[in-house]
């Protein structure tokens, strides 16, 4: 079964668009729910594919998972018994390694396939393994498994070499049931650390300093079921944003922490867009042409790499030249060769794309070649002249919930088609 959107571009977005809770803060709390000895209700759960796969994990490994509405789940994880995540399950996401964290903070021991997710070059987890080495694990890989076990884990001191969301993650939910105090330095700070940190907090975990570089964790000996909603997505948020500005419209996004969202929102009124900050929404309209800045991605606060090829799709519509440096990932780029279909005049050398700002993009058949890559095509495709018609858009559905409705409530003209695979057999 192939499934596309097809979009007819040129519509104004105009109305209100309710933003749904953080896939990169849910990936992190659904396996955190694990270390818990009762159930956990967590509420502002978006309707994605990551969310399905992570819970399929949970009820695979015997948690039990009782849907309350569509945004709310009670997890009662005290069932699990072996610490393990077979390839076929890990293979699809690249946060299952959280269930590595998660099983070795719970059993002192843990074995979870390497990981998949977005292609961005190489995407090493050397970070991870140290900080479980820190708190006294051992770690190999076998047969395409990782396996980390402790006799029993001690606090510890861990310097990341990077800025990394991961390997902080992991380490946390690694340390938050060790025995004394865990020191991360170089931590990441990004808003859903911070989510993870309160969700444990909230079971009974005594972690201090989430959101700064250094967070200290004092390990306790059990921690209890709890009742948590998940923080709004800042990146789907920033999505609407860029699509706002893209098809020169006016947009309330309502449901968003503004501060999580200041270097997107700086970056959109350098550029000619106007924004206004409400307390939990904000409204942006395009105002007059859009003109030319520089972006660089870098790790919170910094510009959001998840935001990079969004912004990059609206440089392309602002006047003049526009140069987009990607400081996360090694090859981010991956989706320009698509955006060129379209009519974009971009040029990449390594980690840095030269962006020459055209008229307007054509509507093409393209692909979306990861999450975010897929939603900057959707961004291209709503402002171009003509038809666009996205392939592979598993990728999109993976983070965005619900995309073409919301894109059509605020008057986009997008549908998704399935094609059954017999009739793609006749096709090809
Ligand atoms: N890195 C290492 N070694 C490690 C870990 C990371 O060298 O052990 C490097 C990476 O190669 C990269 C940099 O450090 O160059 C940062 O990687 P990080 O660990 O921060 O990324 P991640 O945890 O794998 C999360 C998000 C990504 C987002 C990045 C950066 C989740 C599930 N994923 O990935 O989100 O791009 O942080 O903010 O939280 C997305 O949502 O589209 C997405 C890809």
């Amino acid at each position: 079964m192939l499934e596309k959107y097809v979009i007819q571009g040129g519509c104004k977005l105009t109305g209100e668009v309710n933003i749904s809770g953080a896939k990169n803060a849910v990936v992190a709390i659904l396996p955190a729910t694990i270390l818990a000895n009762g159930p956990c209700v967590i509420d502002n759960i978006p309707d994605i594919s990551d969310v399905d796969i992570i819970t399929k994990i949970l009820k695979e490994m015997g948690a039990d998972i009782q849907v309350i509405n569509k945004s709310t789940l009670r997890i009662d994880t005290r069932n699990i018994k072996v610490p393990e995540v077979p390839y076929e399950l890990a293979k699809h996401m690249r946060a299952s390694y959280y269930f590595l964290g998660a099983l070795l903070g719970k059993f002192n021991s843990a074995s979870v396939a390497m990981p998949g997710g977005c292609d961005f070059g190489v995407r090493p987890i050397d970070q991870h393994l140290k900080g479980f080495e820190a708190l006294g694990a051992h770690c190999k890989l076998d047969q395409g498994m990782i396996i980390v076990d402790a006799e029993k884990l001690v606090g510890g001191d861990i310097c990341f070499e990077m800025v990394t969301v991961g390997a902080t993650i992991n380490v946390m939910l690694a340390a938050v049931k060790a025995q004394g105090l865990t020191v991360i330095e170089n931590a990441a700070k990004e808003p859903h650390i911070v989510d993870l940190a309160n969700f444990l907090n909230s079971m009974g975990a005594n972690i201090m300093g989430a959101g700064t570089d250094v967070i200290k964790i004092r390990g306790v000996d059990i921690l209890h079921g709890t009742e948590y909603s998940v923080i709004p997505d800042q990146i789907e948020a920033g999505t609407y944003m860029v699509a706002a500005a893209a098809t020169k419209g006016d947009v309330l996004i309502k449901n968003v922490i503004p501060k999580h969202l200041e270097s997107i929102t700086s970056k959109l009124q350098k550029i000619g867009v106007e924004v206004t900050e409400y307390d939990d929404s904000v409204r942006v309209r395009y105002v007059d042409e859009l003109v030319r800045t520089n972006v660089k991605t870098r790790p919170h606060p910094g510009f959001p790499t998840d935001m990079q090829p969004q912004m990059a799709v609206l440089l392309c519509l602002a006047k003049g030249t526009s140069i987009v440096t990607e400081g996360v990932w090694e090859n981010r780029f991956k989706y320009i060769d698509e955006l060129r279909r379209m009519g974009a005049d971009v040029s990449v050398d390594g980690r840095v794309a030269i962006i020459e700002g055209i008229e307007k993009f054509v509507g093409a058949p393209v692909k979306a070649v990861d999450l975010r890559a897929g939603a900057a095509m959707v961004i291209a495709g709503l402002a171009a002249e003509g038809t666009t018609e996205i392939e592979d858009i598993y990728h999109v559905e993976r983070g965005y919930e619900h995309i073409e409705d919301k894109l059509r409530s605020l008057g986009a003209n997008i549908k998704k088609i399935t094609i059954p695979d017999n009739v793609i057999g006749k096709v090809l």
